[in-house]
């Protein structure tokens, strides 16, 4: 199954490329993937968000908050950005690819059905960043892609940032980095060749309750604030693509 979808990535050597940065034509392909993944990810991400309250409503049992809901959601904000309409999925190249995400995604809301529909339980901790954790971690056993949250102050260990992600996740924090820029290259890991691409994220007024200050005081999930302030740097979305 896996390289299936590695023989969809067209081979590229190793060439560094940082976007801005010229890089070779053919490099484009791969680069617009990892954008186009993340942007996959961001969706779903968002569906969630926007439904926070419905699936923390104690009140209610069944929601509705179903998979084809999310997965019908998470294709047409994925059309609105992006003008890919996966619905139609032989007019897209990279459709297998795509649509694999798009599985993960609503596999991860199907199995927390019970969860989501359980009644009389306010906070379920099913929020935006273990759904996309989730949802990486399935997307990866399908395709081999790694994407993952990570940041300097992460929460969850699986989401420590490696040497690689460290060191970008320092450029990010850096000011003369402009705000928003992916960063991409091709380079090696474990002795193979991949692209790496990541995709800096900002602390919203949304996030403060949990991620906010004070800090060190225990939010909702439990967990410590790490005392972000609106508009810092809180971490990047992270992608690894194989490539032959
Ligand atoms: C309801 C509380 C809550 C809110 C609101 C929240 N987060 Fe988080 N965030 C968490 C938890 C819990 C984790 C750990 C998730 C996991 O288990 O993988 C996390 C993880 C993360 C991570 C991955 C690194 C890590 O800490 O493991 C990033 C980056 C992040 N959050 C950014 C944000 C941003 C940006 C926002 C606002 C758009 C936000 N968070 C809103 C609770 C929250």
């Amino acid at each position: 199954m896996a390289n299936h979808f590695i023989k969809i990535i067209v081979a590229v050597t190793l060439t560094v490329s940082c976007m801005g940065v010229a890089a070779p034509a053919w490099a484009n392909t791969e680069v617009e993937t990892a954008e186009l993944l993340i942007k996959l990810l961001q969706v779903g991400r968002a569906v969630i968000s926007d439904h926070q309250a419905t699936i923390n409503d104690a009140s209610k049992g069944d929601k509705g908050f179903t998979s084809d809901f999310v997965s019908n959601q998470v294709i047409e904000r994925f059309r609105k950005a992006t003008k890919i309409d996966l619905s139609r999925p032989s007019a897209v190249p990279q459709a297998p690819l795509f649509l694999a995400m798009v599985e993960s995604e609503k596999e991860v809301i199907e199995e927390a059905q019970p969860v989501i529909n359980k009644q009389g339980v306010g906070f379920k901790g099913m929020i935006p960043a273990v759904f996309a954790r989730k949802s990486g971690e399935r997307f990866y056993r399908k395709t081999g892609i790694r994407v993952k949250l990570t940041g300097t102050d992460y929460r969850f260990p699986g989401n420590r940032p490696d040497d690689f992600e460290s060191e970008v996740l320092r450029i990010f924090a850096d000011t003369r980095h402009p705000k928003g820029q992916p960063y991409s290259k091709a380079t090696m890991l474990d002795g193979k060749p991949v692209l790496r691409m990541m995709d800096p994220e900002y602390a919203a007024a949304t996030c403060l309750g949990c991620h906010g200050n004070p800090k060190g005081e225990r939010d909702i999930t439990g967990a410590k604030k790490e005392g972000w302030h609106e508009g810092d740097l809180a971490g990047a979305i992270s992608i690894v693509i194989p490539m032959r």
